[in-house]
């Protein structure tokens, strides 16, 4: 669609988007940005306009040649080991709205101090960008020599079959990534209602669109325009 072609566009600026799921799954709408462009004032941006969690999720290709876990995976093996674990976890990673988290370990750049100011966590997202370019291109990186963990930037990872097989925000920006042509690592950052501290009406979502000049969309156009560049 056009409205999707608008998106791409964007994206491959640098821009920002939002980028809204299903009905029926989270309903929710997600600020979405390539993880090479974002500079510390769409942190800023973020936090303060969006206010949900800062995740930068990473293509299933990359993440296992980097050697990211899922957190799911990892909570279930420790699980075995940890009484203190035991005590606490019933099941890793499961969601009442989709077969499993996508979740992967928290960081930090090694560059940062603490982590958290706006520089800091666009630093940590810019360098995630570049570690997955890198890896992608075959060049020899090693992920633990760059970042530490725990650390404040939530990586997310896509499942391999992306949108045919789980349909959140992590493998939408990722396939909309993959249309665009750009380095599939994506920020994604959920919109809540600043009146109602819930997740932002999908209406409200639009009309911020509209009043800030970003393209707002669906999922669903997402996966019919994924479909037709693989038959491209
Ligand atoms: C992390 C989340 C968000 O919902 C984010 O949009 C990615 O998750 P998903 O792919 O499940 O939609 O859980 O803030
Ligand atoms: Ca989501």
């Amino acid at each position: 669609s056009k409205n999707i072609q608008k998106a791409i566009k964007a994206l491959q600026r640098g821009e920002m988007i939002l980028l809204f799921d299903l009905e029926g799954r989270e309903a929710e709408t997600d600020f979405t940005i390539a993880a090479n462009a974002v500079t510390p004032e769409d942190v800023r941006w973020m936090r303060k306009d969006a206010g949900g969690l800062i995740c930068v999720a990473l293509d299933s290709e990359a993440s296992e040649k980097l050697g990211l876990p899922f957190m799911a995976d990892i909570i279930r093996e420790a699980n075995q080991c940890s009484t203190a674990l035991n005590k606490i976890v019933e099941k890793g990673g499961d969601l009442k709205y989709d077969s499993r988290s996508s979740f992967s370990i928290w960081v930090n750049h090694r560059d940062t101090r603490t982590g958290i100011p706006d520089n800091d966590r666009a630093l940590t997202i810019n360098k995630l960008g570049e570690i997955v370019e890198k890896t992608l291109n075959g060049e020899d990186v090693h992920f633990g020599t760059e970042f530490r963990t725990p650390g404040h930037v939530a990586t997310l990872r896509a499942a391999k079959g992306l949108v045919h097989e789980r349909m959140g925000q992590t493998e939408l920006s990722i396939v909309l990534a993959k249309i665009a042509g750009i380095t599939p690592a994506m920020v994604v950052c959920e919109m809540l209602d600043d009146e109602t501290g819930r997740a932002l009406e999908k209406g409200d979502a639009k009309q911020y669109g509209k009043d800030n000049d970003l393209v707002f969309v669906e999922g669903e156009e997402v996966i019919e325009a994924y479909d037709i560049w693989l038959k491209s």
